[in-house]
């Protein structure tokens, strides 16, 4: 029996807690023979290689090694290097993952190589086009031919966009099942030097990096403020992606900022703590103990869903509905009273509580694969003709 040969493609940091479990699932099915592409978007130790490390991920048998550079640059770059990929390996199945450049050069690299795609995390949509991941989802979805989605909202876009209803699978969320496979053990995760003396007092986790949130000093100052004030009713965390960290050198920082960098110091209300991205275990055990996340990500508003942790959002919209409806997720802009006032509540305990949305169970990876044992015949098929 021939098997499936299946590419997995990773290439940026919330890539790598998506795929890992379908990784292993599908090692465990003989019928499969899988391999990981790192694309290399993200090339940093503490951006990469340490949640391989965390995620007990394989070694990518392929790294592309793009690199940063413009949208388009990293995005040609990247369907440059992964179409020599798929004329060495020819596989049956692309499976790529979220909304970040990466995802969408893969896919479009193989849908012109007429190979089935699979994308997980599809169909979310914020409606928001200035922001580069929602032109990657739509073209995404638009091109691929199993669409897993972790949400109902996910099922709902893909229908109106007239994708055809077999195509469209609700598994739940594999992002989720990285966090149950792993939050048993964030106890055991080291912690850095100060974080370790916190003992149990409330703080404030903060992770800010889209573009339209620091990439204009403006902006950036205005999100400072917002932490500063955050940080009078309880120390603030600011956990830095390295697009924040280069744009904070630019602008005049708030006095109030200390950078961390594991060396013990005295955790005090009024100050923001900035330290470097964080491994996933060691992200995980800080975002588990603290009192509220104020992000942009798109990831920790699911996270801070599943775990209960009240999370405010400083953006404008949010393609991941579920955990405003569901979930501890509020939209909050960039509106500092809204925010101030949100973070009082949240520290006198009267937030809305989460319920865990239907299917983020820790078992979506399986039912991927599940899906994909059923779709074997097809993919072979197609692979032979
Ligand atoms: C990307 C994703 C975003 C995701 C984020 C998570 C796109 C369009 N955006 O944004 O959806 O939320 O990853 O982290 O794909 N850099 C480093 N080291 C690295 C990686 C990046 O220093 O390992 C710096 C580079 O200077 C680069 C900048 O960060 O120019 C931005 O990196 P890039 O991958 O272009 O986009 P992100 O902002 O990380």
């Amino acid at each position: 029996m021939k098997k499936v040969r299946i590419v997995g493609v990773v290439g940026a940091r919330p890539n790598f807690m998506k795929m890992a479990p379908v990784l292993r699932e599908l090692s465990k099915c003989e019928e499969f023979e899988s391999r990981l592409v790192h694309t290399g978007q993200h090339y940093d130790e503490s951006m990469s290689r340490v949640f391989f490390r965390d995620l007990n991920m394989p070694n990518p048998e392929f790294n592309l090694e793009v690199g940063s550079g413009s949208h388009a640059v990293q995005t040609a770059e990247i369907m440059k290097r992964f179409e020599e990929v798929c004329w060495s390996v020819k596989p049956d199945l692309v499976v790529v993952a979220g909304d970040v450049n990466s995802t969408l050069a893969c896919a479009l690299t193989a849908a012109k190589l007429q190979i089935p795609v699979a994308h997980i995390e599809a169909g979310l949509r914020s409606f928001d086009r200035s922001m580069p991941e929602e032109i990657n989802r739509i073209i995404t979805d638009s091109l691929s031919d199993i669409l897993f989605t972790t949400e109902e909202s996910g099922n709902r876009n893909l229908r109106r966009e007239g994708i055809a209803e077999e195509k469209i699978h609700f598994v739940g969320n594999t992002m989720i099942d990285s966090l149950v496979d792993c939050y048993g053990l964030v106890d055991e995760a080291p912690a850095q030097g100060s974080l370790a003396s916190i003992n149990g007092a409330p703080y404030f986790l903060a992770t800010i990096h889209r573009p339209s949130n620091v990439d204009d000093p403006a902006q950036l100052v205005r999100v400072l403020e917002i932490l500063e004030s955050a940080s009078r009713l309880a120390p603030v965390f600011f956990v830095s992606h390295p697009r924040t960290y280069q744009r904070l050198e630019q602008v005049k920082r708030a006095d109030k900022l200390v950078e961390l960098n594991g060396h013990a110091a005295n955790i005090q209300r009024g100050i923001i703590y900035l330290l470097p991205p964080l491994p996933y275990m060691e992200f995980l055990r800080l975002m588990s103990k603290s009192r509220a996340l104020v992000t942009d990500s798109g990831g920790i508003q699911e996270e801070t869903t599943f775990l209960n942790i009240p999370c405010l959002t400083l953006r404008d919209n949010t393609e991941r509905p579920v955990t405003v409806e569901l979930g501890t997720n509020q939209i909050v802009g960039l509106d500092q009273k809204k925010i101030v006032s949100s973070l009082r509540r949240i520290m006198g305990k009267t937030w809305q509580a989460a319920v865990t949305p239907p299917l983020w169970d820790g078992r979506a990876a399986e039912r991927i694969v599940k899906i994909l044992r059923k779709k074997r015949s097809l993919l072979s098929a197609r692979a032979a003709a």
